[in-house]
């Protein structure tokens, strides 16, 4: 058959901002899960869509699983991150994960694609797309392409539109 490019994609960021709901809407319906539970090390999510077959990610959140993160960076083609915009307490905390990302040596050398969704978006008193750009210190990141977008993972609702930023970007 004819050969597809493939795309490898990590999708990281603190436990319980929506990863693997999120991962489930960009999966072909087919291949979704129906129950989401928090997830333990990792997952790995393999599928074909517009004509790319993608190895995505998945990684667990939580504290102690997130020194996992960096051994996938030099095999990606680009980083999701994703933000539990109704978090505000622990927004500093996916602050400096992501400053420790940025340093990453891995990563140092590459501009790699950054996708950020400010999940959650559907919670009444999530903050703005703009209000996590701004507590992420996102403006500081100029060595590489980034773009953020306000998401529901549950409906779906801006993954679309954050996933066509990315692809124009790794193809
Ligand atoms: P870890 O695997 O522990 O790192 O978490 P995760 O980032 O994969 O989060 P997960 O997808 O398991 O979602 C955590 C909880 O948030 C679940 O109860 C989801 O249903 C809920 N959730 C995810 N996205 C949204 C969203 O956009 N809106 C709302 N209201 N709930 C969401
Ligand atoms: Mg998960």
């Amino acid at each position: 058959g004819m050969l597809r490019q493939e795309v490898r994609i990590l999708v990281i960021g603190l436990d319980n901002s929506g990863k693997t709901t999120l991962i489930n809407h960009i999966k072909p319906s087919s291949s979704s899960t129906f129950e989401v539970t928090p997830t333990v090390g990792y997952n790995v999510e393999e599928f074909s869509k517009n004509n790319l077959n993608f190895t995505v990610f998945d990684m667990s959140g939580e504290g102690r699983y997130r020194n996992l993160w960096e051994h996938y960076y030099e095999s990606v083609q680009a980083i999701i991150y994703v933000i539990d915009s109704t978090d505000s307490l622990r927004l500093c905390v996916s602050s400096d994960e992501l400053s420790t990302l940025l340093s990453h040596p891995s990563l140092s050398s590459r501009s790699l694609p950054l996708l950020f969704f400010s999940n959650k978006m559907d919670v009444p008193g999530a903050l703005s797309p703009v209000e996590v750009m701004k507590g992420m210190e996102l403006e500081e990141i100029k060595d590489r392409p980034w773009h953020i977008t306000a998401s529901n993972a549950i409906t779906g609702a801006g993954v679309e539109e954050g996933v066509a930023w990315l692809s124009e970007k790794i193809i």
